[in-house]
């Protein structure tokens, strides 16, 4: 090899190993957490994909802790990143909104708005307001006790007649198309009866897709996630056009509200109308529905539970004085054993596994720093994991609700989130799942056998 090819070799090699050294090593005023960043490029990102099939931690963090302990430093999708599994730290970093922390996703929005330099944090601010503000006012709590109760309960309905007529139900895909169903014609006012589109499946699959690795090539789940999203796109911006054009033919639905906003503000544009959509779509069908397949699994381990519902219900239909008349708020709210079913599947069901961040300024913790810029993934499943609050922590047993003291299910329960940025969502979340398990166990015997479950 002549010297100007070794010359070339040797600079490669060296800045290679300064970049390894420098990926391995990054940046910090301090000592950041202990932990492996993994790959180059990757990181540790397929460990952290692997799907958990358990009630427990996810095997990869589970591992990483027992390795580090519950604060560790990996490298995700090529970002360094804080994991945490420690209920103080976790807990403070939620209050920490704004101040020490930030949402991660926050990247995607300076990119497609161009937010940058001083006028970031102020759009961030008003772009987070309006969206909070609209998902709060669309399906919080007013609109769920006057409009949106009785319109469950008829989607609830028609879809479970439907799978008690097929042979075996897969009860992810089917509930998952269900909740996709209500939420398009809450959000878009999707006729599904007029309509001869599969836009329920489209949605159910766009959703799933999104959780995988995001590799964009044929055959790959995300590649149909991307093409299920282009035709989902398509079918809400061709409503938004119609209604943009005749905006006094309201439906009821949240697009009234969003073509009324319109340009009222700088960000209120028709792409980001339709991503809000698109969000709250992924928000709805995949959280709502991955609650409801993990109950069937449980219950089919458990059928007393399934007993004890039966005999709420029953109690809730004996006392109504119309049995034909739809479910209201006060019988919702009445439900206290289908409210202790709910918080125990959710308290197992690691549904929202991690809330990302993205740190503002460096944190210290413990003698540890996390450097400023880093995102931050807070697992918030060891709260509700904790063997101190919840003894035989991954029995599930719903009547342990009863004698828990409110406070400390409080600070020991958030599968919701906290602070400022907690679930928007969480009142349709547990209406959604107590009006299921009204319809199921006052309208169907056998309940455990009615799904196929894998
Ligand atoms: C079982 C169901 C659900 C679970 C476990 C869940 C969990 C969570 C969690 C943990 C957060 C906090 C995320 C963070 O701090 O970064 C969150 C935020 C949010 N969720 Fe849910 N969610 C559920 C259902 C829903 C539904 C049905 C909606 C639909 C409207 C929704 C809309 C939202 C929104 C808009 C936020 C962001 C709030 C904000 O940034 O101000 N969620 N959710």
């Amino acid at each position: 090899m002549s010297q100007v090819g070794l010359c070339v070799v040797s600079v490669v090699t060296i800045l290679i190993s300064q970049w390894l050294y420098k990926w391995r090593n990054p940046k910090c005023n301090g000592v950041r957490p202990p932990g492996s960043m993994g790959l180059p490029f990757i990181g540790e990102t397929f460990q952290l994909l692997i799907p958990n099939y358990s009630l427990d931690l996810h095997p990869f963090i589970k591992k990483i802790i027992e390795k580090y302990g519950k604060v560790f430093s990996t490298n995700l999708v090529g970002r360094p990143m804080v994991i945490t599994a420690d209920p103080k730290l976790n807990n403070y970093l939620i209050q920490q909104e704004g101040r020490e922390v930030e949402l991660w996703y926050l990247d995607t929005f300076q990119k497609v708005f161009g937010l940058e330099g001083e006028a970031r944090p102020n759009a961030v601010v008003q772009i987070h307001k309006y969206v909070r503000g609209s998902y709060l006012n669309f399906f919080g709590v007013d609109r769920l006790r006057t409009k949106l109760l009785p319109e469950i309960e008829t989607t609830v309905r028609i879809n479970m007649h439907r799978w008690s007529t097929q042979g075996t139900t897969d009860a992810k895909k089917e509930t998952a198309n269900m909740v996709a169903i209500f939420a398009a014609k809450t959000l878009f006012g999707h006729d599904f009866e007029k309509s001869s589109d599969d836009i329920g499946i489209t949605i159910a699959g766009f959703v799933e897709g999104l959780l995988s690795f995001p590799l964009n090539i044929p055959g790959t789940k995300f590649y149909k996630c991307m093409k299920d999203k282009d035709k989902l796109e398509k079918v809400i911006r061709a409503k938004l056009k119609e209604r943009i054009a005749c905006p006094e033919e309201k439906k009821g639905d949240f697009l009234d509200q969003a073509v009324k906003d319109l340009n009222t503000d700088f960000f209120l544009t028709e792409n980001f109308i339709l991503s809000i959509i698109v969000g709250a779509l992924f928000a709805t069908v995949e959280s709502i529905s991955t609650a409801i397949a993990l109950s069937f699994k449980l219950f089919a381990e458990h059928p007393w539970v399934v007993e004890d519902l039966v005999a709420e219900h029953d109690i809730l239909l004996k006392n109504r004085e119309n049995k034909e008349s739809p479910l209201t708020w006060d019988e919702y709210k009445s439900m206290t054993v289908t409210m202790h079913v709910i918080n125990e599947v959710l308290r197992l069901g690691n549904v929202a596994p991690g809330i990302l961040r993205k740190t503002l300024k460096d944190i210290n913790y413990n003698g540890y720093t996390i450097p400023a810029g880093w995102a931050i993934m807070i697992v918030n499943s060891t709260l509700q994991l904790n063997p101190d609050v919840f003894k035989d922590l991954l029995k599930f047993n719903p009547k342990r609700w009863k004698d828990i003291d409110p406070q400390i299910a409080s600070k020991n329960f958030m599968p919701f989130g906290g602070g400022t940025r907690q679930c928007a969502g969480a009142e349709l979340a547990k209406s959604f799942f107590a009006i299921f398990l009204h319809v199921l166990v006052s309208e169907y015997r056998c309940v455990s056998h009615l799904f196929h479950i894998s």
